[in-house]
């Protein structure tokens, strides 16, 4: 392949030699005798200067894709190193202005997302969807020096792992009946709708199948696809996410799985701090970007997380609501032990008393799903919740119930089937060499708009699906 526009930036490309350069115009300047248009081609922020004649400008509009040949030189203008001299060049694909959606200006979120097919276009978009790459190997690099093996789990389940009914159940679009004459005849009687034996749902998380693996593999993670028919609308749900899973085997302390937790995310940050094309353009429009910036430098700082029980946590918030300055951040939801934490504690947990990343751990066992490991205590899990600021659960985990009665009660107490195919083959692992194990789920596009400081999730991929959108 030829090098990409970042390459010829970056790597020190001998100037004076010829190359060839794909792209798409992003603008185009006339002077009297010559023009400059800036070229683009995905690779990175910044666009290549092309320097041409006015004879060469037939077709080259906003958006128009190219292919050109010229010398790439050291430029003598300001505002870029280098710069294109082009030879020849070629419309491959013209782009009319009166109609291309994608203007030059700042376009709206809800103009974008209307036109997700196009959007990845814009300067914006395209640096996140670059930077979430970034991340994505980051914490591949991370896993790897770890020694982790990295697995594929399946998408089609018959559990729901959180226990929380947010599942979609999947269905064969056809209801023809099988095929009985080919190999296959056997499934002739398995009919629809229940294609499978028993009803199959979208994964809502692969823990648990993640589990079995670390019982062989002992240290295991994914990356891979999450399904929630979520009904909240806010600025960090979608009903297809991504998540970063990991799973190990011998690990007895919550806090050495928020440890590892902290570790790979600071490298992700160090990474991700380091795009700094990419954050030129994000910082474009946002308010208080630069104090963004500092607190994810500082998250990426060796200094250890907060970490706080989820006791104290409610003491504090507690403290906070009836304290005359709660003024400033007022709560609608009365802190109480014993009730979930909204976003709104979460967020000041967070932003007004840590003013940082904050581990809140023990959890009473009724607010959470039936595989946590219970604390001697009788009344709490060994588990937790990471909080950023802006951003609010970021990731969480959990030391995981290995001891076999242990996990029958709280099985029962969710009124789950300890010995039914649901479940059966997981307390199965508790019988066979049954490890101390933990580990976590983390949002990967909630990490993503926290490193990026982009408000909503729906920016942070791709093609973003939530309720009731689905334009492609
Ligand atoms: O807290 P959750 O539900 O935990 C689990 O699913 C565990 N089984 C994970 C594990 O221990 N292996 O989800 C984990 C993370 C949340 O902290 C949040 O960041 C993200 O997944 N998340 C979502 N992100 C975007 N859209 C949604 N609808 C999300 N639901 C959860
Ligand atoms: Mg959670």
């Amino acid at each position: 392949l030829p090098p990409t526009i970042r390459q010829l930036l970056s790597s020190g490309h001998n100037t004076e030699s010829k190359v060839q350069v794909h792209g798409w115009i992003k603008s185009v300047r006339r002077q009297k005798n010559i023009a400059f248009a800036v070229l683009n081609d995905g690779s990175c922020a910044s666009g290549l200067q092309a320097v041409l004649h006015n004879s060469q400008l037939k077709g080259l509009t906003n958006g128009a894709s190219v292919r050109v040949f010229g010398s790439f030189v050291d430029s003598r203008g300001k505002g870029q190193a280098k710069e294109l001299h082009v030879d020849s060049i070629d419309v491959l694909g013209e782009c009319d202005p009166e109609i291309y959606p994608i203007q030059k200006q700042a376009l709206p979120v809800d103009y974008l997302r209307d036109h997700a097919h196009l959007r990845a276009r814009t300067d914006t978009n395209a640096s996140i969807l670059r930077l979430r790459d970034s991340l994505i190997k980051a914490l591949h690099g991370f896993y790897e020096k770890h020694d982790f093996c990295y697995v594929h789990t399946p998408v089609l389940t018959s559990s729901d792992c959180e226990g929380a009914g947010e599942t979609f159940r999947v269905s064969p679009s056809s209801s023809a009946p099988f095929d009985s004459s080919g190999p296959f005849s056997g499934l002739a009687a398995a009919q629809s709708p229940e294609f499978f034996s028993k009803p199959a749902y979208l994964t809502v998380s692969s823990q648990l199948h993640l589990e079995a693996l670390a019982s062989s593999l002992a240290r295991v993670y994914t990356l891979s696809p999450c399904f929630r028919a979520e009904r909240s609308q806010t600025n960090r749900h979608l009903a297809e996410f991504w998540m970063l899973e990991a799973e190990w085997a011998w690990t007895r302390e919550v806090n050495d799985v928020c440890k590892l937790v902290e570790a790979c995310i600071k490298d992700a940050l160090i990474f991700g701090n380091s795009r700094e094309d990419e954050r030129r353009v994000l910082a474009k429009g946002v308010l208080g970007y630069e104090e963004r910036l500092r607190s994810l430098e500082d998250a990426a700082a060796p200094k250890p997380w907060a970490r706080m029980t989820y006791t104290e946590a409610i003491a504090e918030l507690d403290k906070h609501s009836t304290a005359a300055a709660s003024k400033a951040f007022s709560f609608q939801f009365k802190p109480k032990w014993g009730r979930a934490l909204q976003s709104e504690h979460e967020r000041w947990l967070s932003e007004v008393l840590v003013k940082g990343p904050v581990f809140v751990t023990d959890y009473p066992s009724t607010l959470k799903p039936f595989y946590m490991r219970m604390n001697d205590d009788g009344n709490t899990v060994a588990c937790f919740d990471l909080l950023v600021p802006h951003v609010g659960e970021l990731a969480g985990g959990s030391l995981r119930e290995e001891r076999l009665d242990p996990l029958r009660s709280r099985m029962a107490a969710h009124d789950l089937d300890a010995e039914g195919d649901e479940y059966g083959w997981y307390v199965d692992l508790r019988k066979f060499g049954a490890a101390p194990h933990g580990g976590f789920g983390l949002g990967f596009e909630r990490l993503v708009s926290w490193v990026s400081a982009v408000e909503n999730v729906r920016e942070c991929i791709p093609i973003p699906r939530w309720a009731k959108r689905m334009l492609l």
